[in-house]
């Protein structure tokens, strides 16, 4: 009897790919601790620690905390002193979170087609964008998935064109080409720390440089940014307690744990990942946003267990790859010459839309959609991002057909393998 009850409460948890992936009962007793102690929420020695240990792990010479991601590449760009309407590279393929700073900032984004292969930005399209745009200054390169993009060829191309060349890292933390940390190739790069990035702390991101003067700008503009409300800060603190406490145990139970979640966040007592504003390319008033010292204790914890779950990634990543080699799905590319983060294991089928749906209606499993719209999420509005319909013919071929598949340390192999069985169905 109780071993039943014990097992009905293991299937109300769903296997999910986001819900706070990385979260393990560490860091919820350290969001705990933290609830109780407000004085250490805005100002602390913490910020530095956080951003001195970045900078000595990716051997760069400043890097510089912000709530988010985002607020990190807007500051990286306001620091740039671009004039206004100034044309930016991007890859299409991507999420509202990377095009935003430079909508919010009165850039122009100009979408470059990504490759099928590693979903990262086509050279030749390149190539044919900057002919067409002589005028652009700034390249971004993500590495999307963590798999790290063609860097030897971007360098070249970068150099020949004078363009400035900024990494955008969000799911790339820990990667290498050729043995070198993405995010130190450029003038700058940025990293993620939101919930389903390498490392979480709900709401986080870094800059990172090692240019002298840019790095003196961006800690003016942290400065000038200054935190978030103490509102704000409990909402983040109390992500990861909700979810781990109530919201995942009982998920599926007659969907409660859902519905509680989607509750906490219409009454703004959690926090959403992108809020409907951004979605139409406006800025909330929680960016641009320096990190406040209580998720920077968060993000520390999370980064001292970095090896961990690169270890627990890879070895998902390698099950996966083992476990689907003679299916029909087309699996992720395999290089010496890099060192992915293995945030996720994505696989594209030319079914994947129908695929993620029946996973989460007829077997509790949340697969990944990223990405299932060339901006993602879905409603994005595309026009609003100054994406032309037709413009990156692979990144929409690739949002009808691709899916991903989780490696966090909350899966567990007969979690993994749990997955293999269901898409083997679709062979
Ligand atoms: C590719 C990419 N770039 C940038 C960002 C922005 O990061 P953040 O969520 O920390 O603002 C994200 C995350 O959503 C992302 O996926």
């Amino acid at each position: 009897m109780k071993n039943k009850f014990k097992l009905a409460l293991q299937r109300s948890r769903p296997i999910s790919i986001s819900l706070s992936p990385n979260v393990e009962k560490d860091d919820v007793l350290l969001a705990l601790n933290l609830l109780i102690r407000p004085w250490k929420w805005k100002k602390g020695k913490e910020i530095k620690i956080l951003e001195n240990e970045f900078a000595n792990y990716l051997g760069v010479k400043y890097a510089v905390s912000f709530n988010s991601g985002r607020s990190a590449l807007f500051a990286i760009l306001k620091a740039l002193e671009l004039p206004e309407k100034s044309n930016i590279f991007f890859q299409a393929f991507t999420c509202n979170a990377s095009i935003n700073p430079a909508l919010w900032l009165k850039l122009n984004p100009i979408y470059v087609d990504c490759n099928q292969e590693n979903f990262n930005i086509d050279i030749d399209d390149l190539k044919k964008n900057i002919q067409n745009n002589p005028e652009a200054k700034i390249l971004i390169i993500q590495h999307t998935f963590g798999t790290p993009a063609n860097m030897k060829e971007i360098l070249k191309v970068a150099e020949e064109n004078n363009l400035i060349l900024i990494e955008d890292c969000a799911h790339a933390l820990g990667a290498q080409y050729y043995g070198k940390m993405l995010g130190t190739f450029g003038k700058a790069g940025f990293f993620s720390f939101s919930r389903d990035k390498v490392i979480s702390c709900v709401y986080g991101g870094m800059a990172v440089t090692n240019d002298p003067s840019l790095a003196k700008k961006l800690l003016q503009l942290q400065g000038k940014f200054r935190q978030p409300g103490t509102f704000w800060i409990l909402q983040q603190l109390l992500h990861p307690i909700l979810l781990y406490f109530i919201i995942l145990p009982i998920y599926i139970f007659f969907n409660l744990g859902k519905l509680f979640l989607i509750f906490t966040q219409i009454l703004h007592i959690l926090s959403k990942a992108v809020s409907y504003e951004e979605k139409q390319g406006k800025m909330p008033n929680y960016f641009p946003k320096a990190l406040p010292n209580a998720l920077a204790i968060s993000a520390l914890n999370q980064f001292s267990k970095l090896d961990k779950f690169y270890i627990h990634r890879k070895k998902l990543f390698d099950y996966y790859l083992e476990n689907l080699k003679n299916t029909d799905f087309v699996l992720p590319e395999v290089s010496r010459e890099y060192k992915p983060s293995y945030l996720r294991f994505t696989i594209r089928h030319p079914d994947a839309h129908k695929i993620i749906y029946n996973a989460w209606h007829g077997e509790n499993i949340l697969l990944g959609d990223w990405y299932t719209t060339v901006i993602a999420p879905f409603d994005t509005n595309l026009d609003k991002m100054h994406y032309k319909e037709g413009s990156c013919l692979n990144a929409e071929i690739l949002a009808e057909t691709t899916l991903n598949l989780p490696t966090h340390i909350n899966i567990k192999i007969e979690d993994a393998e749990r997955i293999v069985n269901f898409l083997k169905q679709w062979k």
